[in-house]
């Protein structure tokens, strides 16, 4: 039931995506905007496709140090009885991907196709859907990193450019904000805390990520920020271990990695009462739990919104005429012929 509510909720997005592109105008926008979404937002490099990656169980991002995600991926999880698992792109539709590296080759592909083999980035999202028996229902978005300087390749406005395309994202009210910030840098010099406060500053809709809690300085730990102290949100704090670099370059797999994330936690001196609220895994049980609320609360305005949208699309063709109508539905169901 609960399943069902948010797999109608996927559905109605991607519709509205192909919709979009054959410009559905204003009643498929604003449709589109009263559903909510998951973005995850941080500066470059603070692990935002490796949390991406956690959520979803399975290695399909291209990560690693400097810009890597140059375009957005909205990515699309659906929860699915049987055992087979495939992911499906919306500008290769009825191709089947099974192999999640080819996955992985195919973003990097198609982010080149649009921005060339460059450090430079796109607003065009890419359009990803992964059917799962191993995921929850969920609409994820990776957007590219926040930097504070161009580097060589780059134009001068990318700074400025980055934050927009991350700020037209998140600035939607019905966003829910994965801010991911590096426990190895100071919280109050953390972008994602930065652009998140700026368009929730009451931090409603807001979650703290922290990664790399593996990489702070010894005699140091992130208490402060996992328990609210350091910068106070609505929502939970909560840690993650990610692959380091190292472990990508080994090919550490992703049920290893949640092994060891696990052990981590439970054998850490700072971080072990804190333990059942803490790690990938949990991340993604409270980001389902929570879009599920904001759904439930959503259905009477959804609901209104869907109706509208059939109105607005009535009305045009009244305009245009009903008879364009007429042929339309002969052509397409031969049963109707005669009428
Ligand atoms: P993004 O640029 O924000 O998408 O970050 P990526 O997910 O691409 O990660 C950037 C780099 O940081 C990669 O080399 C990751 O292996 C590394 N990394 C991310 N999270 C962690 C973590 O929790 N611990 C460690 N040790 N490394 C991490
Ligand atoms: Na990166
Ligand atoms: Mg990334």
């Amino acid at each position: 039931m609960d399943n069902s509510l948010i797999g109608l909720v996927n559905r109605i997005q991607r519709v509205c995506t192909a919709l979009g592109d054959y410009g559905g105008g204003d009643a498929v926008a604003s449709l589109w905007e009263s559903l909510p979404t998951v973005a995850v937002v941080g500066g470059q490099s603070s692990g935002k496709s490796s949390v991406l990656e956690s959520i979803v169980g399975r290695d399909f991002l291209p990560r690693g140090s400097g810009i890597v995600t140059r375009r957005p991926l909205v990515l699309q999880l659906h929860k699915t009885d049987d055992k087979y698992e495939y992911a499906e792109f919306l500008h290769m539709p009825r191709k089947r991907f099974t192999d999640f590296a080819a996955v992985r080759k195919e973003i990097s592909d198609e982010t080149d196709r649009i921005t060339g083999r460059s450090k430079q980035i796109s607003p065009v999202p890419i359009h990803l859907s992964v059917y799962s028996p191993n995921v929850v229902n969920l609409t994820l978005i990776d957007l590219p990193g926040l930097t504070k300087i161009a580097v060589e390749g780059q134009s001068e406005n990318i700074v400025a450019d980055i934050e927009n395309m991350v700020r037209s994202y998140i600035e939607k009210p019905n966003c829910i904000i994965l801010a991911v910030s590096p426990a190895n840098q100071d919280i109050a010099t953390s972008d994602a805390i930065k652009i998140a406060r700026e368009v929730d500053p009451q931090g409603e809709r807001t979650f703290g990520v922290l990664t790399k809690l593996d990489l702070m300085d010894k005699g140091t730990n992130a208490l402060d920020v996992l328990e609210g102290r350091s910068y106070r949100l609505i929502q939970p704090w909560i840690g993650v271990v990610n692959r380091s670099q190292q472990d990508i370059n080994k090919n550490v797999d992703m049920i290893a990695a949640r092994r060891r994330e696990r052990e981590y936690f439970q054998t850490s001196q700072d971080y072990s009462h804190l333990q059942s609220k803490m790690g990938s895994e949990y991340l993604g049980r409270v980001l389902s739990k929570h879009l599920e609320a904001v759904i439930r609360s959503r259905i009477p305005s959804i609901t209104a919104m869907i109706n509208k949208t059939i109105d607005d699309i009535e009305a045009e063709l009244n305009q245009i005429g009903r008879p364009l109508a007429n042929d339309a539905g002969v052509s397409c169901n031969p049963a109707q012929e005669g009428f």
